[in-house]
């Protein structure tokens, strides 16, 4: 390890918001972006970055709202990316100016391969580029970041070149990104302990290094924790590891590694863990991308012994099969812990337990869910509350509300769905429909209230609890077919699987309606704004 950083605090960089939404399908609309910085910043992440402003006039608002909003002088430095081009760094700025402590992170890339494929450019004219445009941003903003993109595949000289030039002219954090995910642990800890050593001003201590890993080979956490243990300080992350193509690394895996091996890295962070299961799920259900079960931290599996040694070990001592206790993340043990005759206060004692603050209008209608639930699930575990107040918290806003379906299915007949939608106007809208199964009968009939043409393109289901009155959980994504193709995430819990599957298409159709304006176009291509049968 180098000897050259002394602190031993790792700024978590989160980049959900920006590397982790350009995940093939998780688009996020400004309010849930909102949401998700606003938990962030709770979770204690040091920076946020929001976004790109030069991609389009929406990430640009969205960029400039959260630096309003959240970026406060005790919260996090909130940053906008940037091309090395200066009408990006200027929209960067315009974006990310309103933050108490605002970074623009601007990039260009340092490979062969980009440089001559992709950008058109010699050597040369990269390392000119990168000096102008970190002296321009550096003009505008006290905080920049530096990034040689493909960094991992790039002369290790050129990079630790350009890197000095960016410190010459301002930057403080050198980012350096492995941007195809190529490296292994043993390279990359070895390129950023190189970078430290040679990069003239690099050992400078108001110099920060940063990790960078795409996770192509699996290898993310693994480069990022080999990474800060060659001298790194900053980790760039994002919840449930979401990003390009196999993703980022993930936020929750290198927090959790630091502080389970804290005697190994003598590393720490300022995260709050025990929110990581709750942000966990949140972007799950903003960006309708299912976290598979068997994901480290937070999938659904993480902490769930099944093999009957590892039962028996866990029952004499939970230290035999354990190295984190579900608590330390937000995992409650599944308990019992409230049935229909359970009062609102003790409910609300235990959701403020779960870390739910919720408004008095918030808590009633949390409260009528939560008995409607108990009335059919004899208990309710913590795993069911977190999943009821997602459903209402993380719900986009209701458009359409489910008033009542009715579904017969079976082997005889024809799979045959009724559903009952109370619209935007307040009006019931009654639709019937037959399908190939029951949620198929579901969604046909919804589709007849609701002329919002899109097509399915991901539907999943997964049991909260244990046992034949668990309740269900149904994530789906859908496809706009307006012509942009934004794909939208819904979700809904239930303990009956198929209304759980009408509540989750109904919550995707809802967020496609807010994005576009409550706007649709019929399926025969003609405008309207939210045509309903019967108008
Ligand atoms: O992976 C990458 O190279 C990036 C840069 C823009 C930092 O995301
Ligand atoms: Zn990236």
């Amino acid at each position: 390890m180098s000897a050259v950083s002394v602190s031993t605090h790792v700024r978590i960089f989160d980049t959900t918001l920006r590397d982790g939404e350009q995940s093939p399908g998780a688009s996020l609309n400004s309010a849930e972006k909102m949401e998700i910085a606003v938990a962030l910043a709770a979770l204690g992440v040091d920076v946020i970055e929001a976004g790109f402003p030069a991609a389009s006039p929406d990430d640009l608002a969205a960029v400039k709202r959260i630096a309003q909003e959240v970026g406060k002088p005790d919260g996090p430095i909130i940053c906008g990316l940037a091309r090395c081009v200066r009408g990006d760094i200027e929209k960067a700025w315009e974006a990310v100016q309103y933050a108490a402590k605002p970074r623009i992170h601007t990039f260009l890339s340092s490979s062969d391969i980009h440089l001559k494929y992709q950008m058109n450019m010699t050597r040369e004219e990269a390392l000119e580029r990168a000096r102008e445009m970190v002296r321009f941003a550096r003009s505008l903003c006290p905080d920049i970041e530096f990034s040689p993109m493909d960094a991992g595949r790039s002369d290790w000289a050129y990079v630790s070149q350009m890197c000095a030039i960016a410190i010459e002219e301002g930057a403080t954090t050198l980012n350096i990104p492995d941007t195809v995910g190529y490296m292994t642990p043993d390279e990359y800890g070895k390129l950023i302990a190189y970078l430290i050593e040679n990069t003239p001003g690099g050992k400078d201590p108001a110099i920060f290094w940063s990790c960078h890993c795409h996770d192509d080979l699996g290898m993310a956490t693994a480069n990022t924790l080999a990474g800060l243990h060659a001298g790194a300080r900053q980790a760039e992350v994002t919840i449930n590891g979401i990003g390009e193509r196999a993703g980022n690394t993930s936020l929750e895996e290198v927090v959790m590694a630091l502080n389970t091996r804290s005697g190994f890295y003598g590393l720490e962070t300022a995260i709050d863990t025990k929110q990581l299961t709750r942000i966990s799920r949140m972007v799950a259900n903003y960006t309708g991308m299912v976290v598979q079960p068997n994901k480290a931290i937070v999938g659904a599996n993480a902490f769930s012994h099944e093999a009957g040694i590892h039962q028996d070990g866990q029952l004499k001592h939970q230290s035999t099969y354990e190295i984190m206790r579900p608590e330390s993340v937000g995992v409650s043990e599944s308990r019992l812990v409230l049935g229909k005759h359970s009062g609102r206060h003790a409910f609300k004692v235990r959701l403020r337990d779960l870390g739910f603050e919720l408004s008095e209008d918030e808590l009633r209608r949390a409260f009528e869910r939560f008995k409607e639930v108990a009335d059919k699930k004899k208990h309710i575990t913590d795993a069911d509350l977190q999943a009821i107040l997602s459903d209402q918290l993380q719900g986009p806003v209701e458009v359409f509300k489910l008033r009542g379906m009715q579904v017969t299915c079976g082997q005889i007949g024809m799979p045959t769905a009724t559903i009952k939608l109370e619209g935007p106007d307040g009006k019931e809208y009654i639709e019937a429909a037959i399908g190939t199964g029951p949620v198929d009968a579901c969604y046909s009939a919804i589709d007849k209230i609701i002329k919002a043409p899109s097509r399915l393109l991901e539907f999943s289901v997964r049991a909260i609890t244990e046992g034949i009155d668990a309740l269900g959980e149904v994530t789906v994504r859908i496809c706009s077919l307006d012509g942009e193709y934004q794909t939208y995430g819904g979700h809904g819990a239930d303990p009956d699987i198929v209304v759980a599957s009408a509540k989750a298409y109904l919550s995707a159709l809802n967020r496609l309606l807010v994005a576009t304006g409550g706007a649709g176009v019929t399926p025969e291509g003609e405008s309207a704004t939210i045509r309903m049968t019967g108008d």
